[in-house]
């Protein structure tokens, strides 16, 4: 069985079918790209995986559960958006930690997960700063250590 599976998938908006069937199948580990051109889709396959857009036909289905109707914060997966998307007032590391915190985790468990994070991403001498004060790239890269310290799926 698949990892991350998806069968029949479909979006419409409106009366445009924007994405039209489909099948796919990710293993564990596996890195999959789309490419297409512009307005085929490919954004929008994602924000339905990650559960941001509604699903209007077939199914969606993570390690055999299927997850085709579930909200986006019970899929436990992570998106990374290509505009970062980062909370300008906050620093990197409070950017990183945020969704740690707002979970509630263990105040020692989150300085070691966002520390191990930013050591991955070469952002260690970028902890306090803000995220006008980076580069594209490691404000890129913040927005990466977002998602690998929640550890999803
Ligand atoms: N929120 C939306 N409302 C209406 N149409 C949309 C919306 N989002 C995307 N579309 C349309 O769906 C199609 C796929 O868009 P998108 O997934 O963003 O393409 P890509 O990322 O491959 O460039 C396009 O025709 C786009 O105009
Ligand atoms: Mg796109």
């Amino acid at each position: 069985m698949a990892y991350l599976q998806l069968k029949g998938i479909e979006k419409f908006f409106g009366e445009h079918r924007a994405i039209k069937g489909i099948d796919l199948d990710i293993q564990p580990g596996e890195f999959v790209v789309f490419v297409g051109p512009s307005g085929c889709g490919k954004s929008t396959l994602l924000r339905l995986i990650a559960g941001l857009e509604h699903i209007d036909g077939g199914m969606l289905s993570l390690e055999g559960r299927d997850i085709t109707h579930l909200p986006s914060s019970k899929r436990d997966l992570a998106m990374v958006f290509q505009s970062y998307a980062l909370y300008p007032h906050m620093s990197v590391y409070e950017n990183m930690c945020f969704a740690l915190k707002l979970a509630k985790v263990d105040p020692k468990i989150i300085e070691d997960k966002v520390q191990n994070a930013a050591r991955i991403l070469n952002l260690t001498p970028y902890l306090q700063r803000t995220p006008k004060e980076l580069s594209g790239g490691q404000r890129q890269r913040v927005a990466i250590g977002r998602a690998i310290v929640r550890a999803p799926k």
